[in-house]
């Protein structure tokens, strides 16, 4: 008898390229906030390290800044100096050890960089605050808190960004990362270009479908020659904008396509984040529909994202072909152990670490 069958479809190894994920279970990319000129630290250890040790497959680190001026704010991680490598070796270690694949995501938060931490009200920074410029496809500012009007980028800027991504996708393989995702989703730098709420150019980056996606693509094409052949590649987007007029789920699929063609493993389907004003309806799997339309669409493996908390819920997911895997986000916040806790509530038993085996 096939012995897949007696196990849940949410806890069936998934291989991508020469990467084995050993059930269906990621945990979503979290900014902490916490580091020091973008260097992890003790904080970052323990909190990653406890969802490997807590049975999930991918842990997947926080959006890590390209440049420093491509931070969401002071606190949050980079990697583009190879000072930084050492510190998030260390996790990448620690997680592969406790038997997840070590996923980093790479980032340039573009009009939403420079902003204050969320616990200090989250608007963005002035210079003599800590802010920096910010840098945008076209000067418009986020609104709200954001009020920072970006600098339109210049082809030099463009072509620092994506050397800034090839560079440290580079140090992401010398720090040990098995999964490479880049941050193309939430409003950020390539969010920005891809929608034509945000992207006015007139040049070869803007205007057209094929011009908007133009620098995701082109640096895509550039990351993939040096994050190895055996090695998984993600791109996280945002599905659709929410918005009348903006990105839709058509575009998101299209990109998908071409994406694939560049070497892309995994579509990460999350949604929203570009403009304050979306009207996001907010509910129990809100995005999965997204995944679901991009993996058929596109014949690409998605995650899944938001709002999946429930262990039912994450198993049907997979099982009815929506997602290749699910990512969660604050139910791990809540609980690093869900999936020995979601495992038990499916009538499954994950194996536990040695150390833990009274408990789980
Ligand atoms: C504290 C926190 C930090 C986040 N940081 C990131 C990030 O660095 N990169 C990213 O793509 N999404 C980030 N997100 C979004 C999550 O990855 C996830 O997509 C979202 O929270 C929805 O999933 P959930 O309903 O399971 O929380 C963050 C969410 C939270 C709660």
């Amino acid at each position: 008898m096939d012995k897949s069958i007696s196990v849940p479809h949410l806890f069936q190894p998934l291989t991508i390229r020469s990467v084995t994920l050993r059930n269906r279970i990621g945990v979503s990319p979290m900014c902490q906030y916490s580091a020091a000129d973008g260097f992890a630290n003790d904080w970052h250890y323990i909190h990653l390290g406890s969802h490997a040790v807590g049975g999930a497959s991918i842990v997947i680190v926080e959006a890590t800044g390209v440049a420093p001026e491509g931070r969401i704010t002071p606190g949050c991680l980079g990697l583009w100096s190879d000072k930084h490598i050492e510190p998030l070796a260390r996790i990448a270690k620690l997680v592969k050890d406790n038997g997840a694949v070590a996923g980093i995501q790479i980032a340039h938060a573009g009009r939403k960089a420079s902003a204050d931490l969320p616990w200090h009200g989250g608007a963005h920074l002035s210079e003599a605050h800590g802010g920096w410029e910010t840098i945008a496809p076209s000067p418009i500012p986020f609104g709200g808190e954001l009020t920072k009007i970006p600098r339109a980028m210049t082809e030099t800027d463009i072509l620092r960004v994506q050397n800034d991504f090839v560079a440290t996708a580079k140090r992401a393989l010398a720090a040990g990362f098995n999964f490479l995702e880049l941050h193309a989703a939430h409003g950020y730098l390539f969010n920005s270009f891809l929608s034509p709420l945000t992207n006015l150019r007139t040049d070869e980056y803007g205007g057209s479908f094929e011009n908007r996606i133009r620098l995701l693509l082109e640096t895509t094409r550039a990351v993939r020659k040096v994050w190895p052949e055996n090695l998984p590649l993600a791109v996280r987007i945002s599905a659709i904008d929410w918005m009348p007029g903006g990105w839709q789920i058509e575009d998101s699929i299209a990109l998908a396509k071409l994406l694939k063609a560049e070497g892309v493993d995994l579509m990460d389907c999350s949604s929203g984040g570009l403009v304050p004003e979306a009207k996001i309806k907010v509910e129990p799997g809100y995005q999965v529909p997204f995944a679901e339309k991009v993996r058929h669409g596109a014949n690409i493996a998605t995650a899944a994202v938001g709002f999946i908390t429930i262990a039912k819920q994450a198993d049907d997911i997979v099982r009815a072909g929506q997602a290749d895997v699910v990512l969660l986000a604050r139910q791990m916040l809540a609980d690093p152990y869900w999936p020995a806790h979601a495992a038990k509530m499916i009538g499954y038993k994950l194996p536990p670490p040695n150390q833990y085996a009274r408990a789980w």
